[in-house]
């Protein structure tokens, strides 16, 4: 028997819970959420789904060239921090740190913060190189941040934040929950989060609504504040705010690769997700002091940042099996309805004292 179903089996006798707490169960239970196993859920084969960096260096390759762009902004200072929440395999940092040369690979340390230790056994290994080099360091999530120069950056850290769906049902709020005898939407006081949904609509109509997180304004604050000046950057899953709404946001379960609705099933044994509403992160990254934000599909940003068609150029001489996983990994972070237009890149700008 699944521990933690037992657990939310005693749990549920005494009410109904809400779905967030589901999900923050599922998740982050500390010996058998699913992001505190000792078995790593990424990849391909008999995995629960893969991320961006499955699918090759595409993605740290131009994040190299971001972060190197900003470290001209800053006036190439000698210590550019890179600190990357949510860090899992450390793949994204490996990548950027294999793809950075001259005086900005001599500025760059690479610091992996995450918790998960099937992530960080793998990080270890991933990132050893650089390790070695002092070039990348570990952080615990509990650790305080020294204030730092540089970057704060993130590929699929904020879809993995428990929230809480909420819906419009025409005259209440109601809220997604689990009882004895399943999910079920029930009327509630959403409080601030009633507020923000109905300041980013024009009007509700039955079924809108979206999800809330409630960690997003503590963790914004955790990781913003100690970035003295430069750039905040995050990849993820999710909308606008109107858009979200619109849409009727929900969790998801990823299991073997197939997604779905069942947030309350295999608790430990599936991720779940829940779309990032980008407005929202923005809004607490002005809060923090951040300025210039703004959002946009992942394919535009690669396009915007790489120069794809000499890098495209240089493939050609590459061996076969490698140019044609090159090739993909292109494709997939930026043709239509592929990888790269389903996810979206946040950034905002800190200047010194601001
Ligand atoms: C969906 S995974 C993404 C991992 C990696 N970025 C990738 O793309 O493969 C989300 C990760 O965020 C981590 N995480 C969740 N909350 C966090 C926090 N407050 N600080 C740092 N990491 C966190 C989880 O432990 C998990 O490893």
């Amino acid at each position: 028997m699944n521990p933690l179903t037992d657990l939310l089996q005693s749990r549920l006798t005494q009410g109904p819970v809400p779905a967030a707490e589901v999900m923050a169960l599922g998740l982050y239970h500390p010996e058998q959420g699913y992001y505190r196993r000792l078995e790593g859920p990424w990849g391909f084969d008999g995995k629960d789904y893969y991320t961006a960096l499955d699918l090759g260096p595409l993605l740290g390759q131009t994040l190299a060239l971001r972060l190197e762009a900003a470290w001209e902004c800053l006036g190439r200072p000698a210590r550019f921090t890179a600190l990357e929440p949510g860090a899992g395999r450390g793949w994204l940092g490996r990548d950027l740190l294999k793809a950075v040369t001259g005086p900005f690979a001599e500025a760059l340390v690479y610091v992996h913060r995450d918790d998960n230790p099937a992530a960080k056994q793998a990080a270890e290994i991933a990132l050893a190189p650089f390790l070695s080099q002092n070039r990348a360091r570990f952080c615990e999530q509990g650790d305080p941040l020294e204030p730092f120069t540089g970057c704060v950056f993130s590929n699929e850290l904020f879809d993995a934040l428990p929230a809480q769906p909420w819906r419009w049902d025409g005259e209440n709020w109601t809220r997604e929950m689990l009882t004895a005898s399943g999910p079920d939407w029930q009327v509630a006081d959403p409080g601030e989060a009633g507020v923000w949904f109905v300041s980013q609509s024009d009007g509700l109509e039955n079924r809108d609504g979206s999800v809330w997180c409630e960690a997003l304004p503590g963790l914004v604050h955790e990781l913003a504040a100690p970035l003295e000046a430069g750039l905040f950057l995050a990849v993820d899953y999710g909308e606008a705010a109107d858009r979200l709404l619109a849409k009727g946001a929900d969790l998801r379960r990823f299991k073997a690769h197939s997604v779905d609705g069942l947030w309350h099933e295999d608790l430990g044994e599936a991720d779940l997700t829940a779309d990032v509403d980008f407005t929202r992160l923005a809004h607490l990254l002005e809060g923090e002091g951040l300025t210039g934000l703004a959002h946009q599909e992942l394919s535009r940003w690669v396009r915007t940042h790489a120069p794809l068609d000499q890098w495209g150029a240089q493939w050609m001489s590459l061996p076969d099996p490698e140019r044609r996983a090159r090739t993909e990994n292109l494709l997939q972070l930026t043709l239509p309805n592929m990888m790269g237009s389903r996810f979206r890149v946040l950034e905002g700008w800190k200047e010194r004292g601001g």
